[in-house]
């Protein structure tokens, strides 16, 4: 990560630099400072963690982006600006990572608006090792299938092999499969496959199989489409049992040790073990409503006044709200204050700008997922006193 040391300067030569950079100073007995830089559409933070003999000046964490050249260049405009004495830089030197970039590697926000032009469509929930992902994409070109992980080395893995393979039909996404089926449209889906889900026995409410996933994995599925979960886990079969006996209507069969042509790494292990596995196959039975939920992540101008925010999470069951450090300018009005909310599993980090003319997230505006929605309404009224 691109950064800078210097030798202590004093703090008032920021404002004095230029109009780019503002200086924040912690609130609410905190201490630390953070920097504001503004480029017409650009804005990030800039930490400055002061040492006795040196600052350390870095992006900050939240709204760092993935571009190392443009932190460079802002660290190094910083410097110059207000003349610091650099004792060390690495913004010289060649920091860029060599990362996996692929064309098949898609971003949540890529699916607001999904549109194929594949005649099927699949999805594969927590693909692990890939196995059965591409031996299914080998076997229907037609298909367009997508890979949900969590687990970042397996997508590295499977982009590595979509590039070895030439595989021009498997879209990957690294997310929470819970939140990726309510943004699909209706009826689109042929198949989803979940195979062999982390049971979580301690913390059942992880699991991915839910009454809500199940829910909207019906609305995605077309008519007649399929949800296959595959299983070694006793309880997690008696689990999902329930869950799809709950749906008002369900029509879903259940078999034990039936095999199916490719099985995975895991799979393998549970066989040699003669672990039972079971399989359930739940099927949509009619076609759904489009169920576009309107989303909006705007913030309202709030006063500035008397602003409080809780120093405690707010916990509900299926999202959470936690302020985190408060900064505020000597020579603008108004503050800036650290939050991450949403989903347990997926959270979001942003910086809220409160000042005059408006309040805004930065780096970006949430994606757009209920969890947010609702975590974003608390943080509206929050924010409204
Ligand atoms: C036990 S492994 C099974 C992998 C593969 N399906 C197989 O049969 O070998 C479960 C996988 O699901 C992934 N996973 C867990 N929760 C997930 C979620 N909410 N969304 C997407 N993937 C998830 C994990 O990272 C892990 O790779």
């Amino acid at each position: 990560m691109p950064h800078l040391k210097v030798k202590p300067f004093s703090l008032s030569k920021i404002e004095k630099s230029s109009s780019r950079f503002t200086l924040f100073n912690a609130m609410d007995g905190h201490k630390g400072n953070v920097v504001l830089y503004e480029k017409s559409t650009d804005a990030r933070f800039l930490d400055i963690v002061q040492k006795e003999a040196e600052y350390l000046i870095k992006p900050n964490s939240i709204t760092r982006g993935a571009d190392a050249q443009t932190l460079k260049k802002i660290l190094e405009e910083f410097a110059q600006m207000c003349e610091l004495d650099v004792i060390h830089s690495n913004t010289q030197s060649n920091l860029n990572k060599p990362k996996l970039a692929s064309e098949y590697l898609k971003s949540i926000e890529d699916f607001y608006d999904f549109k194929t032009e594949f005649e099927k469509v699949k999805v594969e929930v927590g693909f692990g090792s890939a196995r059965h992902l591409l031996y299914r994409a080998a076997q229907e070109p037609e298909t367009l299938f997508i890979g949900i992980e969590i687990h970042t080395p397996s997508i590295n893995q499977l982009l590595k092999q979509i590039a070895l393979q030439g595989v021009k039909n498997i879209l990957v996404l690294n997310y929470d499969a819970r939140l990726l089926l309510e943004m699909l449209p209706s009826n689109v889906l042929e198949t989803i496959y979940v195979h062999f889900p982390v049971p979580w026995d301690k913390k059942p409410h992880r699991r991915v199989i839910s009454t809500a996933f199940v829910t909207q994995a019906l609305r995605a599925l077309k008519k007649g489409g399929k949800l296959e979960l595959r299983t070694d886990s006793d309880n997690y079969y008696v689990y999902a049992l329930e869950v799809f006996s709950s749906l008002l209507k369900a029509e879903f069969t259940v078999s034990k040790n039936s095999y199916i042509e490719v099985i995975s790494k895991y799979e393998e292990r549970w066989r040699r073990m003669e672990k039972d596995i079971y399989t359930l196959s739940l099927y949509s039975l009619e076609e759904s409503k489009e169920e576009r939920m309107e989303l909006n992540f705007d913030l309202d101008k709030i006063s500035l006044e008397d602003i409080k925010v809780p120093r405690e999470s707010i916990v509900k069951s299926d999202f959470f709200v936690h302020f985190g450090k408060r900064f505020k300018s000597d020579s603008k009005k108004g503050f800036v204050v650290e939050c991450s909310f949403g989903s347990f599993t997926m959270p979001e980090k942003k910086i809220i700008v409160a000042n005059e003319e408006k309040c805004y997230y930065l780096p970006s505006k949430p994606v757009k997922t209920r969890v947010n929605q609702k975590a974003h309404n608390l943080i509206k009224e929050v924010l409204n006193g």
